[in-house]
């Protein structure tokens, strides 16, 4: 055991007493001690009202029912508190009615809900007694809670039952349960939700594989989780196993084309627990939602949440379960503390998915994934301004004031694989394996903040060499704005080049070019580096020859329709307003419209599409759009 183990409780004892908070480069704690449930050496979270040095929830129980028709959840959600001398608790909440709240086994507590802040919504404050385990709150979401979907059977991929989805990072948990909602704090979990007779319930948790009589399911998370994991999925769905622990869960209609899609998430486990250790959750199930859901994909623990844009029908979008799936270690069992961390979650599980890639369809695949992931972090550093470099260019945030979920991340996600892989370079990949696995099982189910990092790595893969620390540009890396610093590792694809000669082909006004085996990658690679915008005639002979706008793949339709706005090439905008339609995926809509808005006829078409496909739209996507838009109703 090492000396820092012996140091870490007087400073746990001392954060539960009110005492100094732990300086930020503390030593870190050791591997087999028990975890505290708040991390003494977390900043204090701008984005929570809550006081988890004070009294922290160590579980949570739901009792909710889901009620369709008013679309609400309406129940009680009991939380256990550790051990504390305090007379007050401070929970998060954002639009929920609270009716009641007692204490252990009943007593009425006296609560407060403050004012409203932006972007954070509202503190309970509930007054407790020295000692107080547990506080019982019961309270009814609002129709318009940001992290739920409601879906009208209509808006589903069947068309026959209605569906509810949730969406709780970064701070929209507070939205549907009150919560310390901040993911400096972990909590077990257990919930019994009631949904309609003919649905399933599914959750973050360890989930039931059929419906049952009575619409009454019981679920169980064992291991902690912060609150941005808690999730809950209630449809029409139906499960297919693929091997031993690991399955797929969607509406009846996609169900068989899902499991097909998702075949190698076995070998991806395998793959990640060689390189990363074991997985440590359980099960590994993908939900694959209907197609409002807003994100690629949602780590969510045991039950990764998924849109259906990625069942391409030929297993080219894949690297999406490896990027989830890598959460399980990046993320999931070491946490970033507050969102100005995030690429501690973000960057890191770009660098495993590259890794998980790599070992199941060999390095050229991974590369490719790697150079589109570089071109989006040079695009992004052009439009935060660089040079002469904005705030937004580090990996170490600053998020006060902000809203967390508004804050552009392909920094997060590609400097920060960027800054890995640079990482592995200058040590060998051997080195760089070992120390990485050894800070995830270090600190498996804690939080983590930059500069813990920084002083890990300075010691254990750095030797506590200063000179090395200027060397490979540490500090630059985490807290500067430069976006490649001098030992980046610029990454190549050599199945690009191939793809750079048909670009320089098409530029030259032929297209004669050779796009046998062609993958999505090398298609999406480029439509990008077409030259923009492009002339109508070459639209057209590039649309009538590969068919374009009729591709069934999300990514290479995507890329296609940029262009085609760009270009303003009008026989592709009925299939751009059936794309804007069809799904509300944010990573796909946010750059579309903010094309189309930069010209005044674009605006007006970007309107009646939004106008049209508004109300199909999650809440998160319909923020980022509303902006874009000015849109007021
Ligand atoms: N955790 C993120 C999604 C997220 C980020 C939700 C920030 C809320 C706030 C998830 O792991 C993710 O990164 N999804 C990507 C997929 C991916 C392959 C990069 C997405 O949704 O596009
Ligand atoms: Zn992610």
């Amino acid at each position: 055991m090492k000396l820092s183990s012996v140091l870490v409780l007087p400073c746990v004892l001392l954060a539960a007493c009110g005492g100094p908070p732990r300086p930020a480069t503390a030593p870190a704690a050791p591997a087999k001690a028990p975890a505290p449930v708040v991390q003494p050496a977390a900043a204090r979270d701008p984005h929570s009202f809550s006081h988890p040095d004070e009294v922290a929830v160590d579980h949570l129980k739901l009792d909710l029912t889901v009620d369709f028709d008013q679309r609400q959840l309406s129940g009680r959600a009991s939380l256990r508190l550790t051990d504390h001398t305090v007379d007050r608790l401070i929970l998060d909440t954002r639009d929920l009615t609270i009716r009641r709240v007692t204490l252990d086994d009943g007593a009425e507590a006296r609560f407060t809900l403050g004012d409203e802040v932006k972007i954070l919504g509202r503190p309970l404050e509930i007054q407790i007694q020295p000692g107080t385990k547990w506080v019982h709150v019961d309270y009814t979401t609002s129709p318009d809670a940001a992290a739920l979907q409601w879906l009208e059977p209509e808006q589903t991929t069947a068309g026959k039952r209605p569906f509810l989805l949730t969406q709780s990072e970064a701070i929209l948990a507070r939205t549907w349960a009150p919560v310390q909602d901040t993911p400096g704090v972990r909590m077990t979990y257990e919930a019994t939700v009631r949904v309609p007779k003919d649905l399933l319930a599914v959750m973050s948790a360890e989930n039931p594989t059929q419906k049952n009589a009575d619409g009454i399911y019981h679920f169980k998370m064992p291991q902690r989780i912060p609150s941005y994991l808690l999730a809950l999925a209630v449809g029409d769905l139906e499960f297919r196993p693929l091997g031993s622990r690991a399955g797929v869960y969607a509406e009846p209609n996609v169900v068989e084309k899902a499991a097909w899609e998702l075949a190698d998430t076995p070998k991806m486990i395998d793959a990640a627990e060689k390189l990363y250790g074991p997985y440590r959750w359980g099960r590994y199930d993908i939900l694959v939602l209907p197609s409002s859901f807003p994100y690629g994909g949602m780590e969510n623990p045991r039950l990764t949440f998924a849109t259906p844009t990625i069942l391409a029908g030929d297993r080219s979008l894949v690297s999406l379960v490896a990027h989830e799936l890598a959460h399980s270690w990046s993320g999931n069992q070491v946490t970033n503390a507050t969102w100005s961390d995030f690429w501690l979650n973000e960057g890191f599980t770009t660098y495993v998915e590259g890794r998980i890639v790599e070992a199941l369809y060999g390095k050229d695949y991974a590369d490719m994934l790697a150079v589109l992931g570089y071109q989006d972090l040079q695009e992004s550093f052009q439009e935060l301004g660089y040079p002469p470099g904005g705030p937004d260019l580090r990996l170490h945030l600053d998020l006060a004031g902000r809203d967390p979920d508004g804050v552009p991340t392909t920094v997060a996600y590609e400097k920060g694989a960027l800054f890995l892989r640079s990482l592995e370079k200058a040590v060998g990949r051997q080195r760089f394996d070992k120390f990485l696995r050894g800070y995830f099982d270090t600190f498996a189910f804690q939080s983590m903040d930059s500069a813990r990092f920084v002083d890990y790595l300075k010691k254990n893969l750095l030797g506590g060499d200063e000179a090395k620390y200027d060397d490979l540009h540490i500090y630059e890396w985490v807290y500067g704005p430069t976006p490649f610093p001098g030992n980046a590792a610029v990454p190549h694809s050599t199945a690009f080049d191939q793809v750079d000669q048909a670009v320089a082909a098409v530029k030259q006004g032929t297209l004669q070019i050779q796009t046998q085996g062609w993958t999505t990658h090398h298609w999406v690679h480029f439509l990008r580096n077409l030259p923009s915008p492009m002339n109508a005639e070459t639209m057209a002979r590039l649309d009538n020859t590969f068919h374009l706008s009729a591709s069934k793949n999300s990514e290479i339709l995507h890329a296609w329709l940029m262009l085609a706005v760009q270009s303003r090439y009008e026989p592709a905008y009925p299939a751009l307003e059936s794309f804007l339609t069809g799904m509300g995926r944010r990573k796909f809509l946010q750059p579309l419209y903010a094309e189309l808005a930069k010209t005044p006829e674009g605006t007006e078409m970007a309107l009646r599409i939004y106008k049209k496909a508004r109300p199909g739209y999650h809440s998160v996507s319909r923020q980022t759009i509303d902006e874009i838009l000015d849109w007021r109703g």
